[in-house]
């Protein structure tokens, strides 16, 4: 004899009677127990019937706009071989739409058959009369307070908006009485995709990989205006943009602004080239800040890293890469293990490099691998500014013009040559406080050069 079980409406509180607004399985689904199968809508509020028993579903004995009450058969299911008899207490849950926002929606179980895909089954004579009634979830059903004001949508409906990240108040509903349903936030998705209006619609913090719904670049005839040349941009700027628009777009940079006094510093730098100045090369401040930033990324090792997913990609190895201005455009060839290098190996390395880049020599090589970059404008000007990080690094030091600062020493003020430090981290690995402990300390290294060997 057949075991099918007929599964009924539960008790459903206050309401006679409830509405089938959605059927969430079809005849030969296999069920678990506690799945969603159908929802239900009073005037107020709308929730979803799950089954006690798991099994496959044999027949559907309502449809969409039936009214039903406790005792209702919603459907039969045949149990499957470890589902608890038909006897046996039950405890379901029932998620229900609440009047809350949807972020802050108690989660629907998982109900996950497409309602667009839903076939509603005529109940089968047959199976009917062989059926034996399911014990009702245990507890009662409670239909959570109002919903006025919320955009029409079940549990499952809101749940996949969640999931999606859609604003339900920006979708337009297709089903009775303008309900929501799945196939509408397909719908969305899809002209949101697609840069459709919808693109707006995603709720904070959702993310479409790019779809930053801008304007259009404006587009001008300067002619209007005056006489005109058109340049082309160089091989190298339109490498070199294209990832700086990147990074600057994917990744939210923060710059911590710091000083440091580089007077004993500046005046070491300058003597180590009086002494060897029949050597050739010269000691730069790069070749100290690139020291300094090695020593800085082994007392913070977070950032020499780099993000992959939802790891960190922690580097034991020191590799720095330096900003160059080349006729053509920016590159940044990279230092290898600067860590195991002296002052005057980096001098020379760095302006080896530097002139290769000028010359437009570097090999792909000696610009890949970096853990961390400096970009020095000090040459040249300003006070601060704000470097974009080199993806995917997490930090970039923009170095500026050092100038003599008035400093109060208790008595008087002294001379103090302040070489500005412009800090930039990637925000979603490097907090606040720690982007200002790796600069204030880069910023004591160079006031105290002998805190390196620290
Ligand atoms: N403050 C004041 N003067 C500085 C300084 C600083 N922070 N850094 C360097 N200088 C001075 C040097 O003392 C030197 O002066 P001198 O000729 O009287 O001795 C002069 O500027 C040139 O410095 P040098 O050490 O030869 O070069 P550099 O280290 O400044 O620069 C490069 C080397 C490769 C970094 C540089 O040529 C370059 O390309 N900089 C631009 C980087 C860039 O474009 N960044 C922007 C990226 S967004």
């Amino acid at each position: 004899m057949s075991n099918i079980t007929a599964i009924e409406v539960p008790d459903i509180g206050d309401f006679d009677t409830v509405e089938v607004i959605e059927i969430l399985v079809k005849v030969g689904d296999a069920v678990k127990a506690e799945q969603s199968l159908i929802t239900v809508e009073s005037d107020k509020a709308s929730m979803e019937i799950p089954t006690s028993i798991a099994g496959i579903v044999k027949a559907i004995a309502v449809k969409v706009g039936d009214k039903i009450k406790q005792g209702s058969v919603m459907l039969s299911i045949e149990p499957s071989a470890a589902a608890p008899s038909a006897a046996a207490p039950a405890t379901a849950s029932v998620a229900a739409t609440s009047s809350a926002s949807n972020a802050s929606a108690p989660a629907a179980p998982s109900a996950s058959v497409a309602p667009a895909a839903v076939a509603v089954a005529a109940p089968s004579a047959s199976v009917a009369a062989a059926v034996t009634p399911a014990a009702p979830p245990a507890g009662k059903l409670e239909l959570p307070t109002s919903t006025v004001g919320l955009p029409h949508a079940s549990p499952s409906v809101r749940k996949f908006a969640r999931e999606l990240g859609v604003d339900l108040g920006l979708v337009k509903g297709s089903g009775t009485k303008e309900r929501i349903v799945q196939e509408d936030i397909q719908n969305f998705v899809k002209q949101a995709l697609a840069g459709g209006a919808g693109a707006s619609g995603f709720a904070q913090g959702a993310s479409l990989g790019g779809g930053l719904d801008l304007l259009p670049w404006p587009k001008v005839d300067f002619t209007k205006f005056g006489e005109t040349t058109a340049k082309p941009l160089s091989r190298i700027k339109k490498i070199s943009g294209a990832n700086l628009h990147r990074n600057w777009v994917m990744i939210p940079h923060v710059t911590n602004n710091d000083e440091a006094n580089v007077t004993e510093l500046e005046a070491l730098r300058v003597t180590l080239n009086k002494e060897n100045e029949k050597s050739g090369i010269k000691v730069t401040m790069l070749a100290f800040l690139i020291k300094a930033v090695v020593a800085a990324l082994k007392k913070f090792p977070e950032f020499n890293a780099s993000l992959d997913g939802d790891n960190l990609i922690l580097k034991q190895y020191f590799h720095i890469g330096f900003a160059a201005d080349t006729p053509n455009g920016l590159v940044v060839p990279v230092i290898r293990d600067a860590d195991k290098k002296g002052i005057l190996q980096l001098a020379a390395e760095s302006s080896e490099l530097a002139k290769k880049a000028r010359d437009g020599k570097l090999a792909p090589a000696e610009m890949q691998g970096g853990c961390m970059s400096i970009s020095s404008l000090g040459g040249i000007g300003g006070t601060h500014f704000t470097p974009i990080i080199n993806a995917p690094e997490l930090a970039i030091l923009g170095v500026s013009k050092s100038y003599m600062k008035p400093v109060w020493d208790g008595k008087q003020f002294v001379p103090q040559l302040t070489l500005p430090l412009s800090l930039s981290y990637d925000h979603r690995v490097i907090d606040g406080a720690s982007g200002a402990r790796f600069n204030a300390y880069l910023g004591s290294l160079l006031a105290d050069f002998r805190r390196i060997v620290l």
